[in-house]
This record gives structure tokens, C-alpha cells and sequence, in this order.
């Protein structure tokens, strides 16, 4: 990790906690929140997939409407709270430690970046609403390119903006599939193992894994 010129980070799930919606409306929905919101999750990633696959691109914010729509179909949740779902999503809580460890790597020099599968108007209101402005160089946004990770041409994008080689980047996501998709392309990916996964066998086995953003302070 001596090599390290950028840091980036994946913002659903990795800076950003998926659940924090639906936790939020515990009370309304009841016990089936959580496995309410898993389901939104994987529906809302298979959309990326297969709408990249299909070559019928439609937005982060549109997926994400169109996999809440199913979700709660299947949950039988009261098609009144979809609005007030939408909006929390808008504002996801920020996981716990990161903003103070972000500040951390922000003296340190590197040069900071998010990469996402999220429009750029979605991660900055993410970005504002959890008091994270000025830290991040770049907030790199897949609609740049129009095809969703693991897409090569996504993780393209801070290389050709930062002229570094590829293993300069250490890659930080809690997807799997999205330390894999970048460790493939060629970052140094580290897997943010927040729940005690098990990891993917998609031809890449991650630098580093660390439970929490934390840990990257020790690593890096
Ligand atoms: C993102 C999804 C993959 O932020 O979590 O790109």
C-alpha cells in the first residue's frame, strides 16, 4: 500500500448506510424492515446489471424508485410511505466513523474521491446533508459514462482524471462484487467487511480487508 496516490470510495453501503431508510420507518413497517430493505438493495443492484447488460440505461434515482416499487409489492408495505422512503434515501445516514476518518486521510495528502453508481445531483445532497463538503477532490458519477460498475469504463474514470497507474488507487467498497470488479480492473481494492460477509469468487482476492473505515487508517 507504500504506492498509494488516491484514495476512492464506493458511497452506497460503503460511506453510506442502504438500510438507514427503512430503519427509520421501523416503527410504520415493523419487523419486516430489514428484510424489506435487503430486498430493495439486491432488486435495486440486479436493475444495474441487467439494464447495463440490456444496454437500456435509466438512472440511479429512477432504478432505485423502480426497485422500491417492486420491494414493496412484495412486502406489503402501504403504498402511502413510498414518498417518505424516497426522501430518506435521499439523506442516508453516513456510517458512524467516517467522517472523522475521512478528515484524517483529507491531511494526509492523498488525493480523496467517490465512486458511484449514483447520479451526481443524488451523491452531492448525500455528500451535503452528512456535512462532508470540501473533503473529496472528486465525486466520480457513473452517469459520466453511462453504464453502471462493474463496467471497466467506470473505473476508468479517476485514472484518467488523476494520470496515475491503476495500482495507485486503493479502492474501498462493502459490495463484494465491487472490490472485485475494481480489484479486476487493477485498483488495490479493500474489501469493508462491515457485517461479516462472505466474499465473491470473481477471479480477486482483496488487498486488505478491514471491518470499518477505521481500520484503513492503520493500513494505509
Ligand atoms: C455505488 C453502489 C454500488 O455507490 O453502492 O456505486
Amino acid at each position: 500500500m507504500e504506492n498509494i496516490k488516491a484514495i476512492i470510495f464506493d458511497a452506497y453501503g460503503t460511506l453510506f448506510d442502504v438500510n438507514s431508510a427503512a430503519e427509520k420507518c421501523k416503527d410504520k413497517i415493523g419487523d419486516k424492515w430489514e428484510g424489506f430493505s435487503n430486498y430493495w438493495r439486491t432488486t435495486q443492484l440486479e436493475y444495474t446489471w441487467l439494464r447495463s447488460l440490456m444496454n437500456r440505461h435509466k438512472d440511479f434515482w429512477q432504478v432505485t424508485e423502480d426497485s422500491l416499487d417492486k420491494s414493496m409489492k412484495a412486502f406489503k408495505i402501504d403504498p402511502l410511505m413510498k414518498s417518505e422512503l424516497l426522501d430518506l434515501y435521499k439523506i442516508l445516514s453516513v456510517f458512524p466513523e467516517v467522517p472523522d476518518v475521512l478528515k484524517k486521510l483529507k491531511d494526509k495528502n492523498y488525493k480523496l474521491g467517490i465512486l458511484s453508481n449514483g447520479t451526481p445531483a443524488l451523491l452531492n445532497e448525500l455528500v451535503k446533508s452528512n456535512n462532508l463538503k470540501n473533503i473529496f477532490d472528486n465525486i466520480f458519477s457513473i452517469e459520466e459514462v453511462g453504464i453502471y460498475k462493474p463496467d471497466s469504463k467506470v473505473y476508468d474514470m479517476p485514472i484518467k482524471k488523476y494520470k496515475i497507474q491503476k495500482d495507485e488507487v486503493a479502492f474501498l467498497s462493502a459490495n463484494t462484487w465491487d472490490v472485485s470488479g475494481g480489484g479486476n480492473y487493477g485498483y488495490s481494492s479493500i474489501w469493508v467487511n462491515r457485517n461479516n460477509n462472505i466474499f465473491d469468487n470473481l477471479d480477486y482476492k482483496p488487498k486488505a480487508e478491514v471491518k470499518n473505515l477505521k481500520q484503513l487508517l492503520e493500513i494505509i
